[in-house]
């Protein structure tokens, strides 16, 4: 189980320690929450936050996009130092294909998201294309909300679709018990925000989560 912490819920005056206690703590990989306040109603980290932190970790950095129009940003965010660029398929549809290939040109992971409105039929023609599927178990756009156990069934269709190696991570209200359900269900990678940044062990709050 890969275990991605969100860099949201972390202390933003001093994200060069957050990071480096991510790593010490045993996180696979540093979730980037990206937002415009338009495709959600918040606005949060930029490429110029990915650019700063890539030279003071080791570990992958798993950006997640909720902007409108993903294709204009792709570029600033795979020079900035990302390893995996997600983007949401309600913010590009019919141009899906071209965003997945402007993610690739760069050599690195291309991801597809999807929020708890829409179904898994609609990516069907992508799950060929991608290395990752992002279910989302929330509506994107704060962190510490409620895990939305319907969402998370969508990986068992998923993972019944495709014989690829996919790998399925689930954000959004993923605590120890969530975890659990998740892992049951398929997924082999985590997200987590909340959980991860209010506990007062961090290590074991992480290991919690495989
Ligand atoms: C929600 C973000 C999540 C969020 C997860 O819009 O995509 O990554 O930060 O936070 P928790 O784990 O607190 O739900
Ligand atoms: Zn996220």
């Amino acid at each position: 189980m890969i275990i991605a912490p969100s860099i949201l819920s972390s202390d933003f005056a001093n994200l060069e320690a957050e990071i480096k206690r991510l790593e010490e703590n045993g996180a696979d990989w540093v979730h980037v929450d990206v937002m415009d306040g338009h495709f959600v109603p918040n606005l949060t980290i930029g490429a110029p936050v990915v650019k700063a932190i890539k030279p003071i970790t080791s570990i992958p950095l798993d950006v997640h996009l909720m902007i409108d129009n993903p294709a204009k940003y792709v570029k600033d965010f795979a020079l900035a130092g990302s390893d995996i660029i997600t983007f949401h398929y309600e913010a590009t549809k019919e141009k899906t294909f071209e965003v997945i290939n402007i993610i690739k040109s760069y050599g690195i992971k291309v991801g597809l998201s999807i929020k708890p409105n829409t179904s898994v039929n609609e990516i069907k023609p992508y799950l060929d294309l991608v290395d990752l599927i992002l279910v989302m178990t929330v509506e994107p756009g704060f962190g510490g909300q409620k895990f939305m156990k319907d969402c998370a069934d969508k990986i068992i269709e998923i993972r019944a679709y495709t014989d690829k190696d996919l790998i399925i991570e689930v954000d959004g209200g993923i605590n120890a018990e969530t975890a659990q359900y998740c892992k049951k269900l398929g997924a082999n990678a985590l997200v987590a925000g909340n959980y991860v940044f209010s506990s007062d062990n961090m290590k074991e709050a992480i290991a919690s989560l495989r």
